[in-house]
């Protein structure tokens, strides 16, 4: 291994919020390059899984994302038209779009920033850092995609390393029921040949938020169309809960339903609805609310084929983290980007962002939600970046 390389700040992670958080430390002159870890530099999970997926946020908002910081303004003034920015900018800005603009233009953002001088691309990824506290300093070893290793030392190390669909146990032990990837069932261009058209397929789909009711509006298109023996049963133990647009702000803004997936849920899957809409047709809703849970999961799974678990997302595993050597389990603050160790102390120099490290929001009416959104990311970053800038 070469010796290592001192760099002002480590950045895992080229999710639209890693790419945030080079565009807002770029704006801080650390005086150093930033080293920017990623095996692909793709945009992360949303061009990866989400391309096909409507948006739940409207179309300015990606641009005032891809507009919030210098450095993005300088990329999109020196890539040469037309390209993904002047694409977006011709969508209706206060309606939602498919996610593959958002994508293209965190991909396109990516490529400008990637070329910068005070940026060190490294196509990899981070595999461990230790935190040597009498220097304030992190080692951060960086498996390279050739699969040599490199060593980065930095006062700061930031992570954005995403989260994945959670997976949990399946509610009855004893029956052969196959999973259903959440992931397969957004991209509807893969699930139409996933599924059989010919033979009678039910499918469970568990919960009731975004990533639910669009996995029950991608299946209803199915049924209704090339998979007319698809049913569908959907297991849910809370009402439909949908953003309100108040004066100013937005209540159940992050957990409420928006777009597309509340306007199919208010017209179809309402209780009130369903038994007459056209997607009533293919799907029954199992109620599992008030503790009936396993008693429906026992009586309505064993007719199902595949389960699809739409039951939030959870942090994926991080690099292996220490502080002088011995194992570091952090905890996130979520209200600074820091973390605290197991005893509640600060550990100096790490940060998070993005969707496995959310902000902490509080509503006017005093509703706590956790702020997850590519806008979302690049507000949190503004206020915080200042202070993850001043360490020395
Ligand atoms: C289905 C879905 C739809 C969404 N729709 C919207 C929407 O309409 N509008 C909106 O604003 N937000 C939306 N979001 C929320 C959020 O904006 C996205 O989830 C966003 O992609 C999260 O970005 P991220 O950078 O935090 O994570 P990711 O996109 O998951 O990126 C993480 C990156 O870290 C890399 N990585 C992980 N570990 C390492 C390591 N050890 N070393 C190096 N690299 C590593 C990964 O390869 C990946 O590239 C949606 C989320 C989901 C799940
Ligand atoms: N563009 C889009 O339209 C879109 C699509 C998908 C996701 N997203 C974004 O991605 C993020 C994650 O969204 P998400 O919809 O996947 O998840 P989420 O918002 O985290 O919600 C998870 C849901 O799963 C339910 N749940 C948890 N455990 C359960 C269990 N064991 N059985 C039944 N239900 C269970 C929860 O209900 P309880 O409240 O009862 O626990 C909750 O309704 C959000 O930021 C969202 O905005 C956006």
């Amino acid at each position: 291994m070469t010796s290592p390389q001192k760099c002002a700040a480590v950045v895992v992670g080229a999710g639209p919020a890693g790419l945030a958080v080079m565009g807002n430390l770029l704006e801080k002159q650390l005086g150093g390059k930033i080293a920017w870890v990623d095996p692909y530099f793709q945009a992360g999970r949303v061009n990866r899984k989400y391309r096909e997926v409507p948006s739940n946020t409207k179309v300015a908002l990606f641009q005032a994302y891809a507009t919030a910081v210098q450095s993005f303004r300088s990329v999109i003034n020196s890539t040469r038209m037309p390209n993904a920015f002047t694409t977006m900018a011709k969508l209706d800005q206060e309606k939602t779009c498919h996610l593959h603009h958002a994508a293209d233009v965190v991909r396109a953002l990516t490529d400008g920033i990637v070329k910068m001088d005070q940026v060190l691309p490294c196509h990899g990824a981070v595999t461990a850092a230790n935190l040597v506290e009498n220097t304030s300093t992190w080692t951060v070893r960086i498996k390279l995609r050739d699969h040599d290793e490199i060593e980065v030392v930095t006062p700061r190390l930031i992570l954005c390393t995403g989260s994945s669909p959670t997976e949990v146990p399946i509610p009855l032990k004893d029956h052969p029921i196959e999973r259903l990837d959440l992931d397969v069932v957004l991209k509807p261009s893969e699930l139409v040949s996933f599924l059989s058209r010919d033979t009678p397929v039910t499918v469970a789909v568990v919960g009731a938020s975004h990533s639910a009711i669009l996995a029950l509006l991608n299946l209803v298109y199915l049924a209704r169309t090339s998979h007319p023996h698809l049913r569908i049963k959907w297991f849910t133990r809370h009402p439909l809960r949908y953003a309100e647009y108040k004066d100013g702000w937005i209540l159940r803004d992050n957990t409420g339903l928006k777009g597309l997936a509340a306007d199919f849920a208010r017209q179809q899957l309402e209780d009130a609805v369903l038994p007459h809409s056209e997607a009533g047709q293919f799907i029954s809703k199992v109620d599992c609310g008030g503790g009936r849970e396993t008693a429906q999961y026992e009586k309505h799974l064993p007719s199902c084929s595949y389960i699809v678990q739409a039951v939030g997302f959870t942090r994926d595993p991080l690099p292996e983290l220490s502080v002088n050597g011995s194992l570091l389990k952090p905890e996130f603050d979520a209200v600074t980007g820091g973390f605290h160790d197991g005893h509640g102390r600060g550990v100096r120099g790490l940060y998070g962002a993005g969707i496995a490290f959310p902000e902490r929001v509080v509503d006017p009416q005093g509703n706590v939600e956790h702020a997850v959104g590519f806008f979302k990311f690049m507000k949190f970053l503004k206020r915080v970046t200042p202070q993850w800038a001043a360490i020395q």
